[in-house]
């Protein structure tokens, strides 16, 4: 679909209840989105990036969200003219989002935009960032979001492909 972007943010290396992986859960769920819309993908990444160690990751993650910090993002801003509808994938970090999620959001024209949040997560599911998108960019349409466990996307894609094509079904972006 032409009108419609994915955007995602993941980060490869340890995480809670997989261990050390290659590629992140968020970038594995955002290729099967793309896949079954045929639509882009948009890296949502940092100049700095994170490191692979998790309590190295844990310190810089919670440094940024105290500062209310917007990292300089490490990929040039898509071209959303034509975009419509936003996937966005992210991992709740602390009940909200990697900072660099709002450096993002900042940076695009939100104004009547479709936002699709796509969370993953280990325990806390969506958490508030439903909410928290809907204060933040009070012109963007938020739908309904979904939670989607890391160690789920890692270790069972044929159930991750089902809950996500039902998702996007539902919400009508693919055909029921
Ligand atoms: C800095 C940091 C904070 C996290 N905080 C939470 C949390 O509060 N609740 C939760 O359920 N998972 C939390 N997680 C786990 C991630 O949400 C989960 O591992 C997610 O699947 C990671 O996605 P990714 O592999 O695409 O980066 C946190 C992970 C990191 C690195």
């Amino acid at each position: 679909m032409d009108n419609t972007l994915i955007a995602y943010f993941s980060r490869n290396g340890e995480n809670f209840n997989v261990g050390n992986v290659e590629k992140g859960s968020g970038a594995i769920l955002a290729d099967m989105i793309s896949e079954i819309l045929g639509s882009d993908e948009y890296e949502i990444c940092t100049e700095a990036g994170y490191p692979e160690n998790l309590e190295e990751c844990n310190k810089i993650a919670r440094k940024e969200a105290e500062e209310n910090a917007r990292p300089e993002l490490g990929n040039p801003l898509p071209d959303m003219d034509a975009i419509t509808n936003l996937v966005l994938v992210y991992p709740n970090w602390w009940g909200d989002f990697p900072m660099a999620v709002y450096s993002f959001l900042d940076g695009i024209n939100t104004e009547n935009l479709n936002i699709y949040p796509v969370c993953t997560h280990e325990d806390n599911g969506l958490a508030m960032t439903e909410r928290i998108l809907k204060q933040a960019y009070p012109k963007a349409n938020i739908m309904k979001g979904i939670a989607v466990r890391g160690s789920v996307i890692q270790n069972d894609r044929n159930h991750t492909e089902s809950i996500i094509v039902k998702y996007l079904s539902d919400r009508n972006l693919v055909a029921k």
